[in-house]
């Protein structure tokens, strides 16, 4: 008999405990998902961050790319992202935008608000 894992349950703020906050490690990406939207996150700097875990270009998984400071590299063809703004960085001319999403640390968890599709950048 399999089970199905219980959907976790957003807070009065609408943010999701997603991973321990102890499993965030800076230099690292680690992987989570909520409601269905795999992400990553990582700490830059004191803070917490966490955006989409596939590549906007063309879904290179980004868990496997590497972290320059703020930038994360996709290993597919090299495209680099800011993770604190989601913003393109190279290569210049293109327009493509890494989601980032809201995210806390509250009770030793990480915890993460996704709106609905098209509401975060
Ligand atoms: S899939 Fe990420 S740069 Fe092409």
């Amino acid at each position: 008999m399999r089970f199905k894992r219980p959907q976790a349950v957003p807070d009065a703020d609408g943010f999701v405990a997603v991973v321990p906050a102890s499993a965030v490690i800076p230099g690292q990406l680690t992987p989570a998902a909520v409601q269905g939207r795999p992400l990553l996150l990582t700490r830059y700097e004191g803070k917490l961050l966490a955006f989409g875990r596939y590549c906007p270009h063309a879904a290179g998984d980004l868990r496997q790319g590497s972290l320059v400071r703020y930038k994360v590299v996709c290993p597919e063809h090299d495209y680099s992202f800011d993770m604190r703004t989601g913003r393109i960085l190279w290569p210049e001319d293109e327009v493509y935008r890494l989601p980032c999403y809201e995210v806390k640390e509250e009770e030793g968890m990480v915890k993460v608000r996704v709106g609905k599709r098209g509401e975060n950048n």
